[in-house]
């Protein structure tokens, strides 16, 4: 058996940054006086997170968190391995959680749920893509970039086992096995 992969264009990299203004314009309307505290879910987010903050346009205080459901494959583990938070501390105040991609929505859930316990007055997400038909666990999500099918998508930020982050495009990932010898 060997393995092949293809690669094919979901949004293209105006569609997304045109999207992602709006979604900065939507969060600057929501938050007119005392600003949240971003909370980047990293490695997958920053891409999406340096571009909102440019158009958010605030000072905002900006953390990292590492936290994830998946391995190195492209299935969820079911489980969430939330990293150190650092110096963060959310009491009384309102959360930005900025997300590239909810899919069963563990990651989330169990990230929200973090902290209002830590005493966070709210927690908003931003997520840059959603996959509603793969959701396990039901979570509100306030700022939504798009809506796509499941599918492994790949770019803009997001990975496979640690590569294509630097792809401009979301780009869909199809990975097949194909009998060696096979046409
Ligand atoms: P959830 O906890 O199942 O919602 O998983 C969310 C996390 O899984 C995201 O932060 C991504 O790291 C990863 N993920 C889910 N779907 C994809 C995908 O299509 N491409 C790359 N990463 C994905």
């Amino acid at each position: 058996m060997t393995a092949s992969h293809s690669f094919r264009v979901l949004l293209d990299n105006s569609t997304v940054l045109r999207r992602v203004r709006e979604l900065a314009a939507s969060i600057g309307r929501d938050f007119p006086a005392e600003s949240p505290v971003g909370v980047i879910v990293i490695d997958g987010a920053r891409m999406f997170a340096r571009h909102l903050q440019r158009h958010l346009g605030k000072a905002m205080e900006w953390h990292e968190i590492r936290a994830s459901s998946y391995g190195t494959g492209t299935t969820s583990s079911g489980s969430v391995q939330v990293g150190s938070q650092g110096d963060l501390c959310v009491a009384g105040r309102s959360v930005l959680l900025v997300e590239d991609i909810v899919d069963t929505g563990r990651t989330i859930a169990a990230l929200r749920e973090r902290f209002l316990a830590q005493g966070a007055k709210e927690v908003r997400v931003a997520t840059l893509l959603s996959k509603p038909s793969r959701r396990v666990v039901e979570v509100e999500l306030e700022y939504v970039g798009f809506e796509i099918p499941d599918e492994f998508v790949i770019g803009f930020g997001m990975d496979y086992a640690g590569r294509y982050r630097e792809l401009e495009e979301v780009v869909v990932y199809e990975e097949s096995r194909a009998a060696a010898g096979e046409a």
